[in-house]
């Protein structure tokens, strides 16, 4: 594994981390889950990302990802970076979304009761809210730093005014923003317009997430929709609508440029979004150990030369997901 330092922070992340929004909760393969972890474990993966809303049932994943702990890597719990997020719908009322502090500081108690921790790593807000005093919310991360329930903070999918704000703030209170989360792929390179800037003005890391889009940028939508895949899923986030001929033709273009560079087209997604400094780690979401396998190898090749970027940017275009 290739370990890269967290923006200006002595935290190093791997540059592949693994996200437990699906594929660990209750209506999951407990025991392919169990294994996944085991096997990214042992291949140098310290970083597991989890939210207080992951399953489905919402909660399910961090009391999964507790029992596996409990099954025997809790002995290594010093060598791994664990972290939540609260600000999406949780539970019902009031309290249960959202980035008050109210939310943030119940939903971390919930979350280290599901996974048996004693503190997070990484506890973010999971959302600007629009709402939400921007100051709220940083001060109820800041005081969960202080209670010792996080040993950093995070924030995701600020808009980069926000972002920015929030940074500000944090580092007042000498409790910098350690990373900001975002979706990035090559079909969602948002990040590109504001997100990069900001973080690297405040030294803060970044974090990618669905960097293979949900398993679009995969081979596994060319001839249609397996009925084990995420579209197919009626719980899963991708929905078959969005595997439109215009992606598949996309997808189809990608597919024979990274056989040219002898790589899965995953590998070369992931590889692809790693090709910027800007950018920590990526957090892949694989269901099988195949799949985990296969994006481990993205690693053996992260280059790029200017004319495979070129024909990669003509191919994308205007390719929004
Ligand atoms: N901050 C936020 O708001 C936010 C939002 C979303 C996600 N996240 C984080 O990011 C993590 C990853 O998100 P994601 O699951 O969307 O990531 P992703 O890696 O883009 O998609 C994962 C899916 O891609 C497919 N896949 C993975 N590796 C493959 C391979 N080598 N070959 C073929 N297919 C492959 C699998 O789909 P099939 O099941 O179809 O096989 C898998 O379920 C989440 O678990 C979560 O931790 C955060």
């Amino acid at each position: 594994m290739k370990y890269s330092y967290c923006g200006l922070s002595g935290l190093q992340l791997p540059k592949l981390s693994l996200g437990l929004w699906h594929n660990f909760g209750l209506n999951d393969n407990y025991n392919e889950a169990k294994k996944m972890i085991q096997f990214a474990f042992e291949k140098g993966i310290t970083h597991f990302d989890l939210a207080n809303n992951y399953g489905p049932p919402p909660g399910s994943a961090e009391t999964n990802f507790g029992k596996i702990l409990k099954d025997g890597l809790m002995a290594h719990r010093d060598e791994m970076i664990i972290s939540s997020k609260a600000g999406h719908l949780m539970w019902t009322g009031p309290y249960g979304d959202g980035s008050s502090r109210k939310n943030l500081m119940a939903s971390i108690n919930q979350s280290l009761k599901r996974t048996g921790l004693e503190y997070f790593d990484i506890f973010y807000s999971h959302r600007y809210d629009g709402v939400t005093p921007i100051e709220e919310t940083m001060q109820a991360l800041v005081d969960i730093v202080k209670q010792g329930k996080a040993l950093y903070i995070g924030i995701s999918k600020y808009p980069p005014a926000e972002a920015r704000q929030a940074m500000a703030y944090l580092r007042q209170q000498q409790v910098p923003c350690l990373i900001f989360q975002d979706k990035y792929n090559m079909m969602h390179r948002n990040p590109e317009e504001g997100v990069f800037d900001v973080i690297e003005k405040e030294g803060s890391g970044f974090i990618g997430f669905s960097p293979l889009a949900q398993g679009i940028l995969s081979d596994k939508y060319l001839n249609g929709i397996p009925a084990d895949s995420r579209a197919a899923n009626p719980n899963g986030f991708l929905k078959r609508e969005q595997i439109t001929q215009k992606v598949v033709s996309i997808v189809r273009q990608l597919n024979l440029i990274a056989e040219e560079r002898n790589q899965s087209l995953a590998q070369m997604a992931l590889a692809w979004a790693l090709r910027l400094n800007v950018v920590t780690s990526l957090i892949v979401g694989t269901r099988t150990i195949e799949q985990l396998q296969d994006n481990l190898q993205a690693l053996d090749n992260l280059n790029f030369n200017n004319d495979e970027l070129k024909r990669i940017n003509l191919i994308l275009g205007g390719a929004v997901l």
